[in-house]
């Protein structure tokens, strides 16, 4: 195996001596008076009585809630290492379905949001100036975001959108043997704005690539609306050259509190904790984090998926039979669709209807979605998520009036140039 993290990291993050907490030594056991950290004795400045310690809804802890949150203790830093809620992501994706190995806490690294992991993975491996990535269009907009901040290059081999968006695992091989100065592959599984889930044969492809000294990097943040036992979060225990991203702001629904993981190797897992600023995840988000994975409320996601997948399935049936809807692109592993909207004369996909579609949903219906006709092998798509069964009656029903709108020439079409620049406009949204 090429890959070795010695060689790969920056020399200065392997270096890096990290950031000592004072409750490292000591912990907080309930009796210490700990005058360590420069925190605030008296408590919270919160108008707090005595009993409303614990609390969310408004409701304290003798009432029937099942979720508690130490307002008291918002005077106190939180704990940097999360041993808890690591633990509970691993149970959740130790599926010894890819492996027979057993994912710990030491193959984690948790941020706020896997925002924070995608911006730290490339701080940890690309050197400013000199280093590229690679990414896969289309997809997630964040990838480049943060690789432009960090003055990362880009190496960009498009998803085969003649085949649902699969992988060029034959273009991204030949890229990576060329240039050494790639440090990273970002891929999306399922996509976004694909909803296609990656074959695993395509990943191991990359992962076993015989010269390449880089790392993989594989998002999953759409994966609890795949199959089940898609994840393939414990192959990190498998290969040391893979990362695993996974986030709470998709199937928990809990994209306000800003919960994201990477699952990787302990050495590279350690890489990431090293950098990361101590205190990263606020108290109330663990806490939030840490009750979201026990069977009780499990439950409850496991139920809102299951209503999604309605919806979607929903959406699948009824939306081919709006006329100027064309077809589903991609694949549909996830909480949203990438569909086309198509010229009523010729009946191809068309960016110019796409647009008005989307402006007329958004300004006259107050319907929001996503146009997506930009990106590679997207022309004339909008991407829609999956709303409740109330948002999608009226979603199906308004995109039918806009339609005929746009159909019966009530909508007024722009100059070229001012369509052209509506369109980069409706695309610049990195989500
Ligand atoms: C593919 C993908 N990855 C990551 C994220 C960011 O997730 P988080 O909320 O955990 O930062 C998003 C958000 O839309 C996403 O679409």
């Amino acid at each position: 195996m090429p890959f070795n993290i010695s060689t790969c990291a920056r020399p200065n993050i392997l270096a890096l001596e990290p950031y000592r907490c004072a409750r490292d030594d000591y912990k907080d056991n309930g009796t210490n008076i700990l005058l360590d950290a420069n925190e605030n004795a008296y408590g919270p400045g919160l108008d707090l009585t005595p009993s409303s310690g614990k609390q969310l809804n408004g409701e304290t802890e003798s009432t029937n809630s099942n979720i508690h949150i130490d307002l008291q203790g918002l005077n106190r830093y939180p704990d940097p290492h999360q041993h808890e809620l690591k633990q509970l992501l691993c149970n959740l994706r130790n599926t010894h379905l890819h492996t027979q190995k057993t994912l710990t806490p030491d193959h984690l690294f948790v941020g706020v949001g896997s925002d924070e992991a995608i911006d730290a993975l490339l701080r940890a491996f690309c050197s400013p100036g000199s280093d590229k990535i690679v990414t896969c269009p289309p997809t997630y907009g964040m990838y480049a975001v943060s690789a432009q901040v960090n003055d990362v290059g880009i190496v960009k081999i498009p998803l085969d959108a003649s085949s649902s968006f699969a992988l060029d695992t034959g273009k991204i091989s030949a890229a990576l043997a060329e240039d050494e100065r790639i440090k990273m592959v970002y891929l999306c599984s399922p996509g976004n704005p694909t909803a296609s889930l990656i074959p695993k044969s395509s990943v191991q492809k990359i992962l076993e690539h015989p010269t390449w000294n880089g790392v993989v990097v594989l998002d999953e943040a759409y994966i609890d609306f795949a199959p089940p036992d898609s994840s393939l979060a414990e192959w990190v225990t498998e290969w040391p050259n893979l990362v695993v991203m996974q986030t709470l702001s998709k199937a928990f629904g809990l994209a306000g509190i800003r919960v994201g993981a990477a699952f990787a190797s302990p050495e590279i897992a350690g890489l990431l904790n090293n950098m990361k600023a101590p205190y990263n995840i606020p108290n109330p988000t663990s806490e939030i984090a840490v009750q979201a994975l026990q069977p009780r409320n499990l439950k409850v996601m496991h139920k809102h998926r299951e209503q999604i997948i309605e919806q979607r399935d929903r959406l699948l049936r009824e939306m081919p039979s709006i006329p100027g809807v064309g077809r589903f692109l991609g694949g549909q592993a996830s909480n949203f669709l990438l569909v086309e909207m198509l010229d009523k004369t010729s009946g191809h996909a068309s960016n110019e209807v796409a647009l008005q579609v989307y402006e007329r949903l958004a300004e006259t219906r107050g319907v929001v979605v996503r146009f997506r006709g930009k990106e590679p092998g997207c022309l004339g798509c909008l991407r829609v998520t999956v709303g409740t069964e109330k948002e999608i009656t009226r979603f199906l029903e308004e995109l039918r009036n806009v339609l005929d709108e746009v159909f019966a020439g009530k909508v007024s079409r722009p100059s070229k140039s001012v369509e052209e620049e509506r369109e980069r406009e409706a695309s610049g949204v990195v989500a």
